[in-house]
């Protein structure tokens, strides 16, 4: 009997549910250009510079404060957003129940030079970015520089490296150049950096992590 192993259940082609194309292990990655933000923006960018005048390090110690507990609203407007960006996406997944969840988001800064070196988002199940100013700033003469731009990497560890032509399997990096007004939602577990910002404008950013209430409700039971 051939057998495939389906998250977690076994399909057995002896009765005729076997067949088919299965893509194993997805990461589903939204990527969603909001409408009509400048004004938005504008708001988020002066209440984010007048809290880092009260936390200068607010950038690196982003699980100290959450930005959507405060009171704004053009936080609620973008904690709105968020919510139905998290609900779209889960849509999509294979889930036939509820799933209820918070936000806890954080603002990044990058100035001249600044960076952020690889790293996934433990104790999350999602994770994303909200642009808000994004400098336009080139590499100069070297092709291979992306100042600015966010790249996450294949989480299957070198399933590059016996990729053909066309199957889809050969670029483990998958790079993204973000403009004001950007949404992004990914797993947690995806693997991602941001290359350093080479204009003398700063890069400004709100990222998030998606948590799971009573998330023993949802544990497979395998
Ligand atoms: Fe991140």
């Amino acid at each position: 009997m051939d057998r495939q192993q389906d998250n977690g259940r076994f399909i057995s082609n002896e009765d005729g549910n076997g067949d088919g194309f299965f893509d194993l292990w997805p990461t589903s990655f939204l990527h969603r250009k909001l409408e009509n933000t400048a004004a938005a923006n504008e708001t988020l960018l002066g209440f984010i510079l007048q809290q880092e005048k009260n936390r200068q390090d607010m950038t690196v110690d982003y699980l100290s404060d959450n930005l959507f507990a405060h009171s704004a609203p053009a936080i609620d407007w973008l904690k709105q957003c968020i919510n139905k960006t998290v609900a779209d996406y889960l849509k999509k997944l294979p889930i036939n129940y509820d799933i209820k969840w918070s936000v806890q988001g954080w603002a990044n800064i990058n100035r001249h030079g600044d960076y952020h070196s690889l790293h996934n988002h433990p104790h999350s199940y999602l994770s994303g970015t909200y642009y808000i100013k994004v400098p336009d700033a080139r590499g100069g003469s070297r092709s291979d520089l992306n100042p600015g731009a966010i790249s996450f990497f294949d989480p299957r560890p070198q399933a590059n490296l016996t990729a053909i032509m066309g199957d889809g399997q050969i670029d483990p990096e998958f790079r993204i150049q973000p403009e004001p007004g950007l949404m992004l939602l990914w797993p947690s577990f995806l693997h991602h950096l941001v290359h350093p910002n080479l204009s003398d404008d700063i890069r400004v950013s709100v990222s998030y992590n998606v948590l799971l209430k009573d998330v023993q409700r949802y544990l497979p039971h395998n």
